[in-house]
């Protein structure tokens, strides 16, 4: 359909009943015409697409608009965001289209009901987080193309994502067999955008980064993610640089900074950090782990620009002993962890 040269001849029309009388026309066409959830237009030639709906949804708003001046606006705007691609410098979003992503997030409280389990993705590594996270992040903060570091890897649910995102990603992960299953498993998703996966077992506190980067070609990144241990709650490893093996909180956060500087480097100014954490409960006290590693990141030079609350997928053993869970807590005067924390940073200095 010639979509833009028709909406242009709607423009041009003297007044106002004449526009709303093609408009209808043109909105009873796409509804007979086309089954599919989009549309195809040409534009200079090339082939392009645009959902149904939401072209349905602007012809209907252009057909409630009861002045010439502004039904007129409405089709210009209409046309602009079938020409025009307007996007920002964090990511691919058309901006000018920006209805048409409803499933990007904007608010601060997300709730999932289930893990996307979908391709490669699998819930076996204890303490992995949903893909759902790495998904959302890596399309606000990140356009094809460009380089991801994850330095808490586990079990590769970053560069899962970033392969099927089109988004080259590096993995740090200190732990040897987790790193190599990582590799195993990331390996086999599909790489339709051709990018480039690495990973490395290494521990991300003291990791040579200049010489990594070097040696694959990979100039900076442009946004991190970090998923902690979540200080002891769950034990990875015995060795001592292992985060989950820290003595005190503030030797988990004297760890946890190491890693900050150490990768600091690498990310380019104005990008994106996200860290990703949950509180935990010790000895009758609420330990705001999540708060304390926020602090460590505004005093490396982050500026914080988001606090995002998401919830908690119980474990399977917790879950089974939910009641208890709720005497304790009636008991004990506490709140059961149903949240944690995604915290979203921009490097402000060099
Ligand atoms: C919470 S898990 C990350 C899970 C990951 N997001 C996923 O979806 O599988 C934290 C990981 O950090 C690793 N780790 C702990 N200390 C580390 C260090 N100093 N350097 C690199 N990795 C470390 C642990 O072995 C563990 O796999």
């Amino acid at each position: 359909m010639d979509l833009i040269s028709i909406l242009n001849e709607i423009r041009l029309l003297v007044d106002l009943d004449s526009i709303k009388n093609e408009t209808s026309e043109l909105q009873k066409k796409i509804f007979k015409a086309h089954q599919k959830k989009s549309i195809s237009y040409k534009l200079n030639g090339n082939k392009q697409t645009i959902s149904k709906e939401l072209i349905i949804t602007e012809l209907q708003q252009i057909l409630k608009t009861k002045t010439l001046e502004r039904t007129r606006y409405y089709l210009s705007r209409l046309i602009k965001s079938l020409e025009i691609r307007k996007e920002g410098k964090l990511n691919d979003i058309n901006l000018n289209r920006w209805k048409e992503y409803d499933d990007i997030l904007t608010d601060s409280l997300w709730i999932f009901d289930k893990r996307d389990t979908s391709g490669v993705h699998k819930a076996d590594y204890w303490g992995n987080f949903i893909p759902q996270i790495p998904n959302q992040l890596l399309r606000r903060y990140t356009k094809k193309g460009e380089w991801v570091l994850d330095p808490f890897l586990g079990s590769g649910t970053t560069l899962i994502e970033c392969r099927r995102l089109g988004r080259n990603g590096l993995g740090v992960e200190l732990n040897n067999e987790t790193a190599k299953t990582a590799k195993r498993v990331t390996n086999k998703e599909t790489n339709k955008y051709s990018v480039t996966t690495k990973i490395l077992r290494d521990n991300s506190g003291s990791i040579d980064f200049k010489t990594k980067l070097q040696k694959f070609k990979i100039k900076s990144f442009q946004f991190m993610i970090l998923h902690p241990p979540y200080w002891d709650i769950i034990k990875f490893s015995r060795k001592k640089e292992d985060l989950s093996n820290a003595g005190s909180v503030q030797e988990f956060l004297n760890l946890f900074g190491k890693v900050i500087e150490n990768a600091y480097p690498y990310l380019d100014k104005g990008r994106y950090c996200a860290v990703i954490i949950g509180d935990k409960y010790s000895s009758g006290e609420w330990i705001p782990l999540g708060f304390y590693v926020m602090q460590t990141m505004l005093k490396r030079g982050f500026k914080l620009k988001s606090t995002i609350i998401k919830n908690f997928d119980q474990t399977t053993a917790k879950r089974n002993q939910k009641e208890l869970w709720r005497y304790r807590a009636l008991a004990g005067g506490f709140y059961v962890f149903k949240h944690e924390y995604i915290f979203l940073f921009q490097k402000t200095g060099e």
